[in-house]
């Protein structure tokens, strides 16, 4: 298959569509300020082909697609221990909802939405202060030091933070605040409310492209190998194959807020999606995809993005079902 001729079809549809509805993400005044104008997509085979159409080289804010990274980090450091405080349901209710966590006292439903991926943070506050999991045994280290570790080695190449979108989720993010303090009333948090809110807010605040997102996803088709590394097998895993199979259950089930029941039906791929516009699909054992395009539905996914989805599965027929 031509996936170049294929991203280049796909933006020449998509691009006429750009601008003429979905909203910009407008909380902080750095996303509200991305042009709607802008679409890229990108993908990485397992074995490394790769293509990109559009705006696939420009670096846009990855918000919740970080989750999708931050739970790999903690499975990897945590294996079951993990599931002891969070869920593997879909929510239903919208991705920053506190209502269900307090009739389910405090765990959430799932890692992808708020509650949950605030609680996979504080996971990792307390993998790094105590050095444990990735680093050096035993030498105390910050989280955001290890999602930007994790995200650079993935990716080949050096991801940083959006300093000015990481303070305005901070100086904003008072739903977040109140999710943290909840859970830590029912001693679920076990770190300070301020170290996990810092690791959270600079995970929404990581800038990549569609090309590099693309690639450091591609463990997501090579049954848990590193992206970039043509070997296989348990010297080259990021996870276990069956933590990758895992995660993609996750995002085909919970990835895309309360719209993943649509999103499966229509699409029928694991897709992890941000506010950001950006979305991160995979076609396990062929490929990872990544769409970017600023403007949103209701539900917070792409509108744009989730479109491109839906022409590429339609034109290459790839699909999970
Ligand atoms: O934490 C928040 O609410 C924002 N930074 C939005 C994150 C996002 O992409 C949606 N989350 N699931």
């Amino acid at each position: 298959m031509n996936f170049q001729t294929v991203l280049d079809q796909i933006d020449a549809e998509i691009r006429p569509l750009l601008g003429a509805a979905g909203k910009v993400a407008s909380y902080i005044p750095a996303l509200a300020r991305v042009p709607a104008g802008r679409f890229g997509i990108a993908l990485r085979t397992r074995d490394g082909e790769e293509a990109r159409a559009g705006d696939a080289d420009e670096a846009f804010s990855i918000q919740s697609v970080s989750k999708l990274f931050t739970l790999m980090l903690a499975m990897r450091c945590l294996g079951e221990g993990l599931w002891e405080r969070i869920g593997r349901e879909p929510s239903g209710n919208p991705f920053n909802s506190l209502v269900q966590l307090e009739f389910e006292a405090g765990r959430p439903r799932n890692p992808f939405i708020n509650a949950g991926a605030l609680a996979v943070a504080d996971r990792l506050v307390t993998q790094a202060r105590v050095g444990g999991g990735d680093g050096d045994g035993g030498v105390a280290r910050d989280a955001r030091d290890d999602i930007l570790a994790l995200m650079s080695d993935l990716a080949g190449e050096a991801i940083g933070f959006d300093a000015e979108v990481a303070a305005s989720e901070a100086a904003t993010g008072f739903r977040n605040v109140a999710l943290v303090n909840f859970m830590k009333s029912f001693g679920k948090i076990d770190n300070d409310v301020a170290d996990v809110l810092a690791m959270y807010f600079h995970q929404c605040a990581i800038r990549m492209s569609c090309v590099q997102l693309a690639r450091a996803a591609g463990f997501l088709c090579r049954d848990g190998a590193h992206p970039l590394t043509p070997g296989r097998g348990e010297a080259h895993a990021v996870v276990t194959d069956r933590q990758a199979r895992r995660i993609n259950a996750l995002m085909l089930t919970c990835g895309t807020y309360d719209a993943a029941g649509d999103v499966a039906f229509s699409i029928g791929l694991p897709c992890k999606s941000g506010v950001g516009g950006g979305i991160v699909a995979v076609v396990p054992d062929r490929l990872t995809l990544c769409v970017w395009s600023p403007a949103l539905d209701a539900a917070g996914n792409s509108l744009l993005g989730l479109k491109a989805l839906e022409l590429f599965v339609a034109k290459t027929g790839l699909s999970v079902f």
